[in-house]
């Protein structure tokens, strides 16, 4: 399926974005009765700028899944969606509120979409608004509220188990003022398999490998990645072990034997440095599979990149 990142908003696309044609529906039942009525399509035909990220992240979905890294669950999203939102009038006690092991003071009021757990990115990609949600985070930054999920939907819905790390992200983002809004991690095969081998479990040596590869690993990725030893998913301290690379200045995490996480203004700018990245690899792999171990970049190489394309 093929979806086009500048679409035009129409009937259509509130019905891919929303993933269901039977819209609007109550939230029913009893034990959330007093749940507001959320209509996605009132919503998106006022939030036109949001429509458009989310189209944007369903293609990526699908890419993802296309590259096969995105087996079964496998990846999540997240986007500060809060410049975009046009009214902020939202009535949180009508929607279903959940408390975090933690505080993200900078979060305090603003909107974000979160994929779910559990979710396949091949799904995401046909119906964003089925496996995603739109969460506000409450005044004290401590407890958010998900405001798009349908109410029958809700019982076998949460955002990603990673939601440690993506809201430690953000934190760190919104309170440096980064302009960068997406955050996201996926399984690429060729980069996983390289944190496998000994010698590339240093940041060190992992870097000179993939900018060695192709120059335009370099030009594109100039501070490298910063390399997390592999810790447990979906934990606080892989969130810690996490933004300390972001701190520094890296735009891609890669989490030893799991995966990457990768941040942009947008979606596709966060995918590119992984895909960027994951090429290197992939030439590593490819050259190795000729029985010979690929030169690499020299020194005097890396250092007239370093010279030309490092940012001051
Ligand atoms: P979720 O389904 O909880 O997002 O987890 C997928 C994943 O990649 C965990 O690291
Ligand atoms: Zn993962």
């Amino acid at each position: 399926m093929q979806y086009k990142f500048n679409v035009k908003i129409t009937t259509n696309t509130f019905d891919k974005i929303d993933g269901c044609s039977d819209l609007p529906r109550r939230f029913a039942g009893s034990m959330h009765a007093n749940l507001l009525e959320f209509d996605m399509i009132e919503f998106f035909q006022e939030n036109k700028k949001i429509a458009k990220v989310i189209t944007e992240v369903a293609g990526l979905a699908n890419y993802l899944w296309q590259k096969g890294w995105a087996e079964r669950n496998a990846g999540n999203i997240s986007v500060n969606l809060s410049e975009l939102m046009t009214d902020n009038d939202f009535e949180l006690d009508h929607f279903p509120m959940f408390q975090l092991e933690r505080s993200y003071d900078a979060l305090a009021n603003l909107y974000f979409f979160v994929t779910g757990t559990g979710k396949r990115m091949r799904d995401l990609a046909i119906s964003p608004m089925k496996n995603a949600c739109i969460i506000k985070m409450n005044k004290k930054g401590n407890a958010y509220h998900i405001i798009t999920m349908k109410k029958k939907n809700l019982y076998n819905f949460r955002p990603t188990s990673e939601l440690p790390t993506h809201l430690a992200v953000h934190n760190l983002l919104v309170s440096t003022g980064s302009p960068n809004k997406a955050v996201v991690h996926t399984h690429p095969n060729e980069l996983v398999a390289m944190t496998q081998i000994p010698k590339f479990q240093t940041a060190e040596m992992l870097n000179k490998t993939l900018w060695g590869m192709h120059p335009e690993a370099f030009v594109f990725v100039p501070r490298g990645v910063f390399l997390v030893p592999y810790i447990l998913p979906g934990s606080h301290k892989i969130a810690d072990a996490t933004i300390e690379g972001f701190k520094n200045g890296h735009e891609v995490v890669i989490w030893e034997k799991h995966g990457a996480f990768a941040i942009g203004e947008t979606v596709s700018d966060a995918f590119d440095m992984i895909d960027i990245l994951s090429k290197s690899a992939q030439i590593w792999f490819m050259a190795m599979q000729t029985g010979n171990e690929p030169e690499g970049l020299n020194d005097a190489q890396l250092a007239e990149l370093k010279e030309a394309f490092l940012k001051k």
